[in-house]
């Protein structure tokens, strides 16, 4: 089965489950993991932020963002495309008590033209908005990532609203790669970053919160709190800190690959597919003359796993264990199928 659903269906390698059992290890509830606190210092030094938690799962790294800038009762601001307001569960409203406010950008970008009338807390009946969420790369909006003029464009306007920053980077080392921005420049937009190893970098599990020394202090007391406090989790962080080394120039490859199946697509009579969203690894494209489940229970016969996105809408994702030869029966496949 050749699994292009999710860039999170990587399996650890030998050698990543061979590094992993040579991690030393501590209880990290007490602050006594060595391997977490070197990673910790690692990851938030690449990004220029003053500290990092180590997290089971993206989604708790943006809550713990989200609860770390907020006080209940407020808004914040996504677009609607967002993974925040879409994928978890509700999580902002529950945990931190703030109402999202699902803004209309494009590709799941948003600009200064697409909030700067959304921002309220003039009158005393009105939410007050406190914190401007962006994702980076979007996922439900193709892979696409932001340019350094729009990040500094969306944070001088946060500066003047008094919003702060939350970076859902759940794929910010995708986009690293695609649009050449060093990572240290994401601390100087955002207040709260979240980053994932566990998506093209192939951890099997693991996220990270980036912030200030104080908010990470605030954040490791809700981690706690919502369950995610881990003992001698410096077997995970030994995992993710192998994939980051090891994983993230693959990531070309497949942003590489997602081009070339992208163009096979858009010359097929049956699909249709807006080719300037794919810019990473991410390829969502439109079945036209059947509905998407149909074409993926197709697909499947055929030993192809995509996901439905949409009525007649597909996502594939490519990670580093799809292979060039993987990719050529997924092109003889689409175009013995849709061509
Ligand atoms: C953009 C984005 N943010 C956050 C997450 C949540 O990550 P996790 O599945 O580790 O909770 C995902 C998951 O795919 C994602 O795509």
């Amino acid at each position: 089965m050749i699994d292009l659903r999710s860039d999170t269906v990587t399996k650890p390698t030998t050698e990543m489950l061979e590094y992993m059992t040579q991690a030393e290890v501590g209880d990290d509830v007490f602050a006594e993991d060595p391997t977490v606190i070197a990673f910790e210092e690692k990851v938030s030094k690449i990004f220029g932020m003053e500290a990092g938690l180590f997290v089971p799962s993206g989604t708790m790294s943006n809550q713990l963002g989200v609860k770390v800038l907020t006080n209940p009762g407020e808004e914040i601001l996504i677009d609607y495309k967002g993974h925040i307001y879409n994928y978890e569960t509700v999580g902002a409203s529950f945990l931190s008590g703030v109402q999202i406010n699902p803004v209309h950008g494009k590709k799941g970008k948003l600009s200064v033209e697409d909030v700067k009338d959304s921002v309220r807390g003039n009158y005393d009946w009105e939410p007050k908005t406190t914190v401007l969420c962006l994702e980076n790369t979007t996922n439900k909006g193709g892979g696409v990532c932001y340019s350094k003029e729009e990040l500094i464009a969306l944070k001088s306007f946060a500066d003047e609203s008094n919003l702060k920053v939350h970076l859902d980077g759940a794929r910010i080392w995708n986009a690293i790669i695609a649009s050449g921005i060093e990572a240290s420049f994401f601390s100087e937009i955002a207040d709260t970053i979240s980053v994932c190893f566990s998506k093209g970098l192939g951890a099997p599990v693991g996220s990270m919160l980036l912030a200030s020394k104080a908010q990470i202090a605030k954040a490791r007391r809700f981690r706690k709190m919502w369950g995610g406090g881990m003992r001698q989790v410096g077997l995970l962080a030994a995992a993710a800190d192998f994939a980051l080394e090891h994983n993230f120039s693959k990531l070309e490859g497949d942003h590489q690959k997602a081009q070339k199946l992208a163009s096979v697509i858009n010359d097929c009579s049956k699909l249709s597919i807006a080719l300037d969203t794919v810019e990473t690894n991410i390829v969502i494209f439109d079945v036209l003359e059947e509905s998407a489940s149909d074409a993926l229970a197709k697909l499947e016969k055929e030993g192809i796993r995509m996901v439905q996105f949409g009525p007649n809408t597909i996502r594939c994702t490519f990670h580093y264990q799809i292979t060039v030869t993987d990719l050529e029966e997924v092109i003889r496949t689409i175009k013995k199928l849709f061509g």
